[in-house]
């Protein structure tokens, strides 16, 4: 789970940072969708629904605000959202005000959409350190299995790799903005879903 020392912080702050869940146990993972909403996502919602899965949006503000039905879909759905902030910065080039104004701006956006503030952050790139670990007590979720998905736009090759590298306990990234992730999908879900494996929100999977 978390891998870095604390972070020292004068207002105490500091985010637990959290990848997957260790030491085996059921075979729950949780499937990981960043950077929308968008165009791909309801077609998402659909595929998910089909096989009764649960999932996480990482929602970048921005695209909440622009499409506030999507995203109370996503939740009315039994689905679990989090920050992914309001532009998708670096946070470790910014300053602390701004770190924390990219997640205020998006905690209200999703806020306004939903009625839920998220209660979970992925920084953009997974990039992390010690000033954006001290902005919040939030965990941060980053990910054990990377599917690359933004940089193959192959849906077979996508898919292969997500089921081959899921192990129980497994936080897989994706990223709902493509159409080839999505497409993606079903396999996925059939495919683990025939070897025992129940998909779980990143509360389930750490707190459930
Ligand atoms: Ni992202």
């Amino acid at each position: 789970m978390a891998v870095e020392p604390p972070a020292a912080s004068p207002a105490g702050l500091v985010a637990p940072v959290l990848t997957a869940r260790s030491g085996g146990g059921p075979k729950h993972v949780a499937l990981t969708f960043d950077d929308g909403p968008g165009p791909h996502t309801a077609t998402l919602l659909r595929h998910l629904a089909a096989h009764d899965a649960r999932a996480t949006f990482f929602v970048v503000g921005r695209n909440v605000a622009a499409d506030p039905g999507l995203a109370r879909r996503i939740v009315a759905a039994g689905h679990q959202i989090g920050g992914h902030t309001w532009s998708h910065p670096d946070l470790t080039t910014l300053p602390p005000a701004a770190i924390r104004a990219e997640l205020a701006r998006t905690d209200r956006a999703v806020r306004a959409a939903t009625g839920v503030t998220p209660k979970i952050v992925r920084p953009p790139y997974g990039a992390l350190n010690a000033t954006v670990r001290a902005q919040t007590r939030r965990p941060m979720v980053l990910w054990d299995v990377d599917t690359e998905d933004w940089r193959l736009h192959d849906t077979a090759v996508v898919a292969r790799r997500a089921i081959r590298q899921v192990r129980p306990g497994s936080v897989v990234l994706f990223h709902d903005i493509h159409a080839e992730t999505v497409r993606a999908i079903p396999r996925v879900l059939r495919c683990l879903s025939a070897r025992g494996y129940r998909f779980v929100t990143v509360d389930q999977l750490f707190g459930g």
